[in-house]
C-alpha cells in the first residue's frame, strides 16, 4: 500500500488478549459451582493450580496470584522492609506505579536512565546511582523486551541489592532462551485488560525463586494468614486475592497464551517491514530475542524532523483515524511527582528525557491484520510528509 485512498478506523485500546468460548465456560462453571447447594466462592482450589500454571509458564518457582501488578510491585516493597531513608532505582519511562509503590512506602525513588536501544532500565548507569540507602532496584521488561537480566544479576552478587522486575508487559517474555520469571528477587505481572493474558479486566501476579519471599508476598496478600496447624494472623496484611472466577480465566487464559504471542508477533514483524526505510521513525529493537510482544513503541526521531510528536499524532488520529497511545510520559512529570520535588532536572537522565518526548505506541493486538500494520504504516508516511509542509 503506497497511498491511503479510503480512510479506516484503527482505535488503540482493544483487548490485550484472546476470549473466546472456553473462557465463557470457565467462568459460568465457576458461578455455577458456586451457586449449587453448600457451594460458594470460598474455598477456591482454582487459585492454587492457576499459581501453579502460572510458575510453570513463567519458569519460577512459586507464583502468588493478586488482583494486580500494582498491588504485587506494592507488596515486594513491603516484604523488603522498604521504608523511610531507603531509595529505590527504577527507570523514568515506565507507568507510575515502578515509582510510587516506593514512594507510598516512604523510600525516595532514584531515576536512572535508559538504554536508547532496548529503551530498559541501564545497568551501568543504575550502578552509578547506587548509594549505602539503595534498598532494591526495579527494572521494567519495557514493553515486553526483558530488561538485561545477566547484568542486574550480578549488580546483586556484587552488593546484595534484590532486583524486582516490573514485568507488566512480559507475560511469555524470554531471555537469552528462558522465561524470566525466576529472575532477579520477583517479577511482578498484570494481567489488565489490554495485557497479554487478562483475568477478566484485573489481575496480576509475583513469581518468584525465592520461597521465603514468596512466603511473605502470599501472607501480605492475604491479612497476614498463616493457615496450618491453626489459622494465626503473623504480619499486617491486605486483602489483595484474585477471585474464583478470575483465576479459573486464567487457566483458560494460560491455555492460549502461546497461540496470542504467536498472533502478536506475526504483527509486530508486519508492523517492523511495513515501517522498514521510514528513516524519521525508530523502530523497536529485540523482536526476534523473546520479545513478549507486548507493545509496539516507535520513536520519532526529533533530531530529522521540523515538529513534534504532538503534530505527527494529530494527524494520525484526525485525518487517518489511527489510535495511538504514549507509553510513557517520563514518571517526575506527573503531577504527584513533581509536587514531592522530582523533576528532570534532578533526575539527570538525558536519554530518557529525550525518549519520553519521542516515543508512541502503535496499535498492535492479537487481532491485529497484515493489512492493518500496512495501512498504519501508509498513515504514518503521509503524516510525515504532510506535517513537514
Ligand atoms: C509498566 C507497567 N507497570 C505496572 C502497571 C500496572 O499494572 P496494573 O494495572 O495491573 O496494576 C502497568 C499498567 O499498564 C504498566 O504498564
Amino acid at each position: 500500500m503506497n497511498d491511503i485512498k479510503n480512510i479506516r478506523e484503527i482505535p488503540f485500546g482493544a483487548m490485550g488478549g484472546i476470549y473466546e468460548q472456553d473462557d465463557i465456560e470457565a467462568v459460568m462453571n465457576a458461578v455455577r459451582g458456586a451457586s449449587e447447594p453448600g457451594g460458594s466462592f470460598f474455598p477456591l482450589p482454582e487459585e492454587t493450580d492457576f499459581q501453579n500454571a502460572f510458575a510453570a509458564h513463567e519458569g519460577a518457582a512459586k507464583a502468588i496470584g493478586v488482583n494486580s501488578c500494582g498491588t504485587a510491585l506494592d507488596l515486594c516493597m513491603m516484604a523488603l522492609d522498604v521504608g523511610p531513608g531507603d531509595e529505590v532505582i527504577t527507570a523514568p519511562l515506565t507507568f507510575v506505579c515502578s515509582a510510587t509503590c516506593a514512594i507510598a512506602r516512604g523510600a525516595k525513588v532514584v531515576f536512572a536512565d535508559i538504554d536508547p536501544a532496548t529503551l530498559c532500565l541501564d545497568p551501568q548507569d543504575v550502578r552509578e546511582r547506587i548509594t549505602d540507602n539503595t534498598k532494591a532496584i526495579i527494572p521494567v521488561h519495557f514493553a515486553g523486551l526483558a530488561a538485561d537480566c545477566d547484568a542486574f544479576d550480578a549488580i546483586t552478587d556484587e552488593t546484595g541489592i534484590p532486583i524486582v522486575y516490573d514485568a507488566a508487559h512480559a507475560v511469555s517474555t524470554h531471555y537469552k532462551g528462558q522465561p524470566i520469571g525466576g529472575r532477579g528477587k520477583a517479577n511482578c505481572y498484570s494481567f489488565q485488560s489490554n495485557k497479554n493474558m487478562t483475568t477478566l479486566g484485573e489481575g496480576g501476579a509475583v513469581t518468584t525463586d525465592d520461597e521465603d519471599f514468596a512466603e511473605v508476598v502470599r501472607q501480605k496478600k492475604t491479612f497476614g494468614y498463616v493457615y496450618r496447624p491453626a489459622l494465626r494472623v503473623v504480619s499486617v496484611g491486605f486483602n489483595y486475592r484474585l477471585t474464583k472466577v478470575q483465576c479459573a480465566v486464567g487457566l483458560t487464559q494460560l491455555a492460549k497464551i502461546d497461540r496470542v504471542i504467536a498472533r502478536r508477533l506475526e504483527a509486530f514483524r508486519h508492523m517492523h517491514r511495513s515501517l522498514e526505510g521510514v528513516d524519521e521513525i525508530i523502530r523497536p529493537a529485540g523482536i526476534e530475542t523473546g520479545h513478549g510482544c507486548h507493545l509496539y513503541v516507535v520513536r520519532l526521531d526529533t533530531g530529522k524532523v521540523s515538529f513534534d510528536r504532538a503534530a505527527l499524532l494529530g494527524l494520525l488520529k484526525n485525518k487517518y483515524k489511527v489510535g495511538c497511545a504514549i507509553h510513557y510520559p517520563a514518571v517526575w512529570s506527573w503531577e504527584v511527582l513533581a509536587e514531592l520535588g522530582y523533576d528532570e532536572d534532578t533526575a539527570n537522565c538525558p536519554i530518557a528525557a529525550k525518549v519520553c518526548q519521542e516515543v508512541f505506541s502503535l496499535p498492535l493486538f492479537p487481532h491485529t491484520t497484515a493489512e492493518d500494520c500496512e495501512y498504519i504504516a501508509c498513515a504514518i508516511k503521509q503524516s510525515l510528509s504532510e506535517a513537514g509542509e
